[in-house]
């Protein structure tokens, strides 16, 4: 019984940083098949088809993020939904900038190497770990 407890709340500590670490590994991707795109000889068609996806991707995950935050009552919610918000909110202004020539990959790679450090390993780390002592918290007192 000790023992299924103990692998059942590793598992589920894990799970949690693995979704962050997984999130952060695809961003990771993400970003260098953008680097590969912008250098290619059709970088105007797959830059912007890449960007796309990647907007698509981070709307899913910030969803997942945002129902765990939910769930499990995520006091930093505000800050971090604004964080959520002004990715969002930049990531659009940077669509319209590249179609418009007024920038160009380097400053969308740039952003996205900045949010990776700033957002997913700091501020996603630290929803992973609240959302781990919860749900320990919660495995505690079931099991006792
Ligand atoms: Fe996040």
């Amino acid at each position: 019984m000790l023992y299924a407890r103990l692998i059942w709340r590793a598992l589920n500590i894990l799970a949690v940083f693995l979704g962050v670490f997984f999130g952060g590994l695809v961003l990771a991707e993400y970003i260098k098949l953008l680097e590969s795109a912008a250098k290619s000889e059709s970088h105007e068609l797959l830059f912007p088809a890449m960007f796309n996806a990647l907007k698509g991707y981070s709307e899913t995950q910030f969803s997942i993020e945002e129902q765990l935050m939910d769930l499990y009552g995520y006091p930093q919610v505000r800050l971090h939904l604004a964080s959520h918000k002004m990715f969002e909110i930049k990531m659009h202004q940077m669509g319209c900038d590249y179609e418009s020539g007024v920038i160009g990959p380097s400053s969308i790679i740039s952003f996205l190497k900045a949010w990776l450090v700033s957002h997913i390993e700091i501020s996603d780390i630290e929803l992973a770990t609240y959302v781990n002592r919860c749900v320990e918290q919660k495995l505690a007192r079931l099991v006792i």
